[in-house]
């Protein structure tokens, strides 16, 4: 509403309305879309976030609005405080103010679906931001290998421990990361549990991803085998560090993963407590992103490298390659990037 008072006061508003119509001859419901931007000539693009609770999201939310406004286009970004009816309704908004293409990133894997419903009767193009939006007719889908995630985690875990007993601390079971981080985990793990190695000992997911649930399941973890757990595969940097909490009150010193290459968990990785991170280079996502939606919102041809199936349909996709992080190669990683600014880690 601020933007559109000082628009109103400029004298600039440009102010398109079409009326929109639902596919079905029965259904049909007319909307109307107002294209609240400055310029109606240009590409207008929606942001939708679940959330702005870990650090990376900043880092997506300023990488892809940059880009988006270098590429000529307009943004808004709402998010919706893992809040599923809150991203909806912010959705909604998005789409009656008139965006050409929505790019979600979901709080809930499959109650998304509704936005693309939504956003597809305005004839507004939809792209799954990191986390794929299940069982809807997703236009395009761009996120890392997140299979790989999972893999690098306890490849790197296995080379510090790889017998006993492994806790593994999920991310929120909502999230299909989520899903495919553990998985890529277990697919690592599997020949040494089946080898009787490693015994998986407590194996949760933490609602919310919430560093507090972490914490506590880590406790209960630790509680029911009386402190007998060797090392934890904790899939972001916001769950180790609840991990490594647990680990503290009980004395323990023991291999933790983690994800996300935030700088509180570089600086565990630098005081010995925390193993690895994962380093998904953000400004590779957004800019991927940003391209996309403005190719959509342009109604150019998109290119992309590979399809991943949501369950109803193979979504076009780009997969980018994430990175370990250990102690070894903080500085040829985050720190020759940008990602982590130096004076941060003091
Ligand atoms: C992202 C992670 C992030 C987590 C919690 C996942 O979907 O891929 O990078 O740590 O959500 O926001």
């Amino acid at each position: 509403m601020r933007k559109l008072h000082k628009q109103l006061a400029a004298g600039a508003m440009v102010l398109s309305i079409s009326l929109l119509s639902a596919c079905s001859q029965d259904t049909v419901k007319e909307t109307a879309k107002i294209k609240l931007s400055q310029d109606d000539s240009k590409v207008y693009v929606g942001f939708s976030l679940d959330t702005l609770a870990e650090e990376r999201w900043y880092k997506d939310k300023d990488a892809f609005e940059t880009t988006v406004k270098e590429l000529g286009g307009e943004v808004k970004t709402l998010a919706a405080n893992g809040v599923d009816s809150v991203q909806i309704k912010q959705a909604e908004l998005l789409i009656a103010e008139g965006v050409d293409v929505l790019v979600v990133v979901p709080h809930n894997a499959e109650v998304s679906a509704e936005i693309v419903e939504i956003a597809h009767k305005a004839d507004v193009k939809v792209i799954s931001y990191d986390r794929l939006i299940k069982n809807a007719d997703v236009d395009y889908y761009i996120s890392y290998d997140n299979k790989k995630v999972g893999q690098l985690q306890a490849q790197e875990i296995l080379k510090k421990q790889n017998k006993g007993n492994f806790a593994y601390i999920g991310g929120a079971e909502t999230d299909n990361n989520a899903i495919l981080f553990r998985e890529g985990a277990m697919d690592v793990l599997k020949p040494y549990i089946d080898k009787g190695q490693i015994k998986l000992v407590y194996d949760q997911y933490t609602a919310e991803w919430k560093p507090e649930t972490a914490e506590s399941n880590m406790k209960q973890a630790l509680k029911a085998n009386k402190n007998d757990i060797q090392a934890v595969i904790a899939a972001n940097d916001g769950t180790a560090g609840g991990v490594i909490n647990a680990l503290k009150a009980s004395g323990l010193k023991i291999p933790v993963s983690g994800q996300d290459a935030e700088v509180d968990g570089i600086k565990r990785i630098l005081a010995g407590t925390q193993t690895m991170t994962v380093y998904k280079p953000i400004q590779a996502i957004a800019e991927n992103a940003a391209n996309i939606a403005m190719k959509a919102g342009n109604q150019e041809e998109i290119e992309t490298t590979a399809t991943v199936n949501n369950g109803k349909i193979d979504v076009p996709a780009i997969l980018l390659d994430p990175v370990a992080v250990t102690k070894g190669n903080i500085e040829d990683t985050v720190i020759k990037d940008n990602f982590i600014n130096k004076d941060d880690l003091e």
